[in-house]
């Protein structure tokens, strides 16, 4: 075999072998999104959620949100979310009567896993209609897609 020939062969097998490795090495992060919860979960970070909220400790300037779910669930009951509409009707019932459509739709809600999504959906469209003072941005932009897919990965976090 000439000199050449092996060079070539060898010079072959060396890129198969980075090719291979390139694809064995994709790290969670750099790998494609499959399920709507995978996109979701790339959502949360290009959308700039992660540098407001850490999940299961690390510094965060908005709430942690692990076990977010469980705790929806139990603030969102129906004597639970009451009780909140009544506080923030007292507080300010000129703001109250902006979001009365929203209130509507999450008490309409069997309580429970339907709720937690209009709840959600409604929380990215404006976190004002249930936190008047609050500080998380508004993220309105989101098409119904992504709303979807936050939400399949929020899901994850019980
Ligand atoms: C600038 C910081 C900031 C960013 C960015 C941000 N949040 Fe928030 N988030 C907050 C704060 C602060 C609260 C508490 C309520 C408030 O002040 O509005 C909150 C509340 C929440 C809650 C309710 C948590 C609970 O336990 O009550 C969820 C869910 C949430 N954010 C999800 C998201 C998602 C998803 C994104 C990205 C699309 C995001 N946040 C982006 C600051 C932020």
């Amino acid at each position: 075999m000439k000199s050449n020939t092996v060079v070539t062969i060898f010079g072959m097998v060396s890129v198969c072998a980075a090719v291979l490795l390139l694809a064995l090495g994709g790290s969670e992060d750099t790998a494609i999104p499959q399920t709507p919860a995978d996109h979701g979960k790339r959502l949360f970070r290009v959308q700039g959620c992660s540098s407001c909220h850490a999940i299961g400790g690390g510094v965060s300037r908005g709430p942690d949100l692990a076990g977010l779910i469980t705790r929806l669930e139990g603030r969102l009951s129906d004597a639970e979310y009451q009780r909140h509409l009544n506080m923030l009707e007292e507080s300010r019932s000129d703001v109250y009567q902006l979001f009365t459509d929203d209130y509507a739709e999450i008490l309409a809600a069997p309580a429970g896993e339907a709720r937690i999504r209009i709840w959600l959906r409604a929380h990215f469209k404006n976190p004002r209609f249930d936190h008047f003072m609050g500080r998380m941005p508004t993220f309105a932009h989101l098409t119904p897609q992504q709303v979807d897919q936050l939400t399949e990965y929020l899901f994850t976090l019980r």
